[in-house]
C-alpha cells in the first residue's frame, strides 16, 4: 500500500469479471460500465483532495484535515476507503516533511509555514475506488521543500506518460527512477502503486524503480495507481512504533503525488483529474 507493499497477502481477494492471470497474479480488466464507475469514483476523490488543498493554512492540525475529508467525502456520496483499512484509524493519510506515507492525522500535529504535507484521499463510490494524493507546500518554504514537491510531481507525471497497452511495469518504474536520479533525489522501494477497482488495493504491485523489461505487461482496461514517494536524501525508510507512519531513515524530506489511471489502447485515462473549471 501506499501505496502497496510488494506482497500483501490480505489483498488477494476474489475477482469478478474478466481477468488475466500472469504468474499467479490475477488482474481485472474493466469493461465500459466499470470504467464509467471508476470515472465517478476518481472524480469524487479528486474533488475532496482539491477541497482540502484549498483550505490548508499554517496553524491547522492534521486532524483538521481528517475532518475536512470526512465531511467532504460524505458530500460526494462516497465513503473514505482508508478508514478501518487493516485498522487504519482515519479517513485520510497526512504525511508531513520526513513522513513518506501513512501518516495518521493528529490534533497535536500543527502545520507551520515552510512545511510540506501529503494528503492522500481514497474514495469508495458505489463499490469502485479513486485514489489520489498531492504534496502541498505551506506558505513560504525552503528551496529544498519546493524542489522535492516539484520532483515528486514530475516523477508521477513522467510515469503516467509511459502508461499504455503493452508497456511493462518495470519500464514505467525506470522512467520514474531516472527522473528522480537526474534531480539528485531517490525513490522509495518498499512501497509502490497498486491495482485498483472494486478494492482500493489489488494486484499488481506497481514499483516506482527501474526493472527494465520486467513486470506485468499492461492491457487496456487495467486500472493502477502511479504514486512515487521521492526522497531528498536516501531511499531507506522505517516504520514508527505506531505501526503505520513511514519515515525516511535520514529524516530528510519526502514528497508524493498520486493518480489513478486506466490503461487504454492509445495510452491511459486519469480518473482522478478534475476537468479545468
Ligand atoms: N491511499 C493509500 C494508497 O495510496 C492507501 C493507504 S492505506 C491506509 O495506496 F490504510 F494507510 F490508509
Ligand atoms: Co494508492
Ligand atoms: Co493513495
Amino acid at each position: 500500500m501506499a501505496g502497496s507493499a510488494p506482497h500483501d497477502p490480505n489483498d488477494l481477494g476474489r475477482r469478478r469479471g474478466d481477468s488475466v492471470t500472469l504468474s499467479c497474479v490475477s488482474i481485472e480488466i474493466l469493461g465500459p460500465k466499470e470504467i464509467e464507475k471508476m470515472r465517478l469514483a476518481g472524480k469524487a476523490a479528486a474533488s475532496t483532495l482539491k477541497h482540502v488543498g484549498e483550505r490548508l493554512r499554517p496553524g491547522m492540525s492534521t486532524l483538521d484535515i481528517d475532518a475536512l475529508v470526512r465531511a467532504h467525502t460524505k458530500e460526494t456520496g462516497g465513503k473514505p476507503s482508508q478508514l478501518g483499512y487493516h485498522g487504519f484509524p482515519a479517513t485520510v493519510c497526512t504525511s508531513r516533511n520526513e513522513v513518506v506515507c501513512h501518516g495518521i492525522p493528529n490534533a497535536k500535529e500543527i502545520l507551520k509555514e515552510g512545511d510540506i504535507v501529503n494528503v492522500d484521499v481514497t474514495t469508495d463510490l458505489n463499490g469502485f475506488h479513486g485514489d489520489c494524493s498531492a504534496t502541498f507546500v505551506i506558505g513560504e518554504a525552503s528551496e529544498d521543500a519546493k524542489k522535492i514537491a516539484r520532483v515528486a510531481r514530475e516523477c508521477r507525471d513522467a510515469g503516467i506518460a509511459a502508461v499504455k497497452e503493452g508497456a511493462r511495469l518495470g519500464d514505467i518504474g525506470a522512467v520514474i527512477e531516472a527522473h528522480a536520479k537526474k534531480n539528485g533525489c531517490s525513490v522509495v522501494r518498499d512501497f509502490g502503486g497498486h491495482g485498483i477497482g472494486r478494492k482500493m488495493h489489488m494486484d499488481p504491485h506497481v514499483p516506482h524503480y527501474a526493472d527494465p523489461g520486467k513486470g506485468v505487461r499492461l492491457k487496456a482496461g487495467m486500472a493502477i495507481t502511479i504514486e512515487p514517494m521521492v526522497n531528498l536524501g536516501r531511499s531507506d525508510i522505517e516504520v514508527l512504533d505506531d505501526d503505520w507512519t513511514v519515515v525516511t531513515v535520514d529524516r530528510k524530506l519526502s514528497a508524493q503525488f498520486e493518480h489513478t489511471v486506466i490503461v487504454t489502447r492509445e495510452g491511459h485515462e486519469i480518473t482522478t483529474l478534475l476537468p479545468a473549471p
